[in-house]
């Protein structure tokens, strides 16, 4: 598991040492809506994970390793800068002493790929500065401290990708509500196909919100939509309905297409999905890039579709059965 990674990295678990966890997720319907306070179903994929480390640091400033930043190096002091700006606002919330850490990111998760790899770092960063200081942290707390971060590094979020990274149980999740988990019980697949792209959601975030300025009532009309699909399909789930859900997936997809966030490479790994039998397929996360997921009967028929995604440029895929979440 994540902490015997460590282990073996340095040998033995110091107990002088904070360790904090979190996964990818993938959000099944209502991405971009959600930001609007329009519902969105959301599922943890726990086999992706990202583990922090945390200990003294002798030389007395915070130093941050991470494994993380294969993009352009451009883009990693911004990075380095919103994860030191979690790491003090960790330590002024609760007080804790000001002694200079170092800290140790180690991430399976892809970043850019809508895969929530930076909630991810952020809830498992917070759980080890907690850990370290022998502070028990609630879930609550660390959702309002996480979000409270990512609110002052971009401009806007839902907060759903925090509450998933953190979180082991399918959530139905409205910005204004408490959130729900509910048990997912489908006989069916997911396969999640990164199309290798890379996808800032943020970037993303900003195209929608100019799109809702420029054609207000239009935009409405598209979130509306994709909030009563969330519906049907949270419907369909109870239901046990797999094909409906595909249906409604297929839609939001369509709709999110109309917001402006897909993109050729996305369209072309969809339709291939589509061609080999696929009960639904969409983009998930934030698009213009990222990964794209699609529903399938059975196991082999996942395999076929993983392939033909494959083969229509995607380069990795991951299949996760739905009935896990009983
Ligand atoms: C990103 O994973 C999901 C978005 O809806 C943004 C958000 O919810 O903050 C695009």
């Amino acid at each position: 598991d994540w902490q015997n990674k460590f282990v073996s990295q340095d040998m033995v678990r110091a107990s002088n040492c904070g360790y904090g966890h979190a996964h990818s997720k993938i959000i099944l319907m209502g991405e971009h809506a959600v930001v609007y306070d329009y519902p969105a179903i959301a599922i943890p994929f726990t086999s992706v994970q990202v583990r922090v480390k945390v200990q003294a640091n002798q030389i007395g400033r915070d130093f941050i390793q991470s494994s993380i930043y294969t993009g352009p190096l451009t883009t990693v002091p911004k990075q380095m800068e919103n994860i030191q700006a979690l790491v003090n606002l960790t330590r002024d919330s609760f007080q804790f002493d000001r002694k200079a850490l170092l800290i140790k990111i180690d991430s399976d998760i892809p970043a850019g790929r809508g895969m929530g790899s930076s909630a991810a770092v952020s809830v498992a960063l917070v759980r080890a500065i907690c850990d370290y200081f022998n502070y028990s942290i609630s879930d609550y707390q660390l959702h309002l401290l996480v979000n409270q971060a990512e609110a002052i590094a971009h401009e806007s979020t839902s907060g759903l990708d925090t509450l998933i990274t953190a979180s082991d149980k399918p959530v139905i999740y409205r910005k204004s509500q408490k959130p729900f988990n509910f048990p997912l019980d489908l006989n069916a697949y997911l396969v999640l196909a990164d199309s290798g792209m890379e996808g800032r959601t943020q970037q993303a975030v900003s195209r929608v919100l100019q799109l809702k300025l420029q054609q207000k009532e239009f935009v409405a009309e598209l979130m509306e939509s994709i909030g009563n699909f969330v519906e049907q399909a949270y419907t369909a789930i109870q239901d046990k309905n797999p094909a409906e859900l595909g249906r409604l997936m297929t839609y939001n997809h369509y709709y999110l297409n109309q917001l402006g966030v897909s993109n050729e490479r996305l369209d072309r790994i969809i339709n291939a999905s589509w061609m080999a039998g696929a009960l639904g397929a969409k983009l998930t996360g934030g698009g213009m890039g990222g990964c794209v997921i699609t529903l399938a009967e059975n196991l082999n028929q996942a395999k076929v579709i993983a392939k033909a995604m494959k083969q229509a440029g995607a380069h990795k895929t991951w299949t996760l059965n739905l009935n896990k979440f009983a």
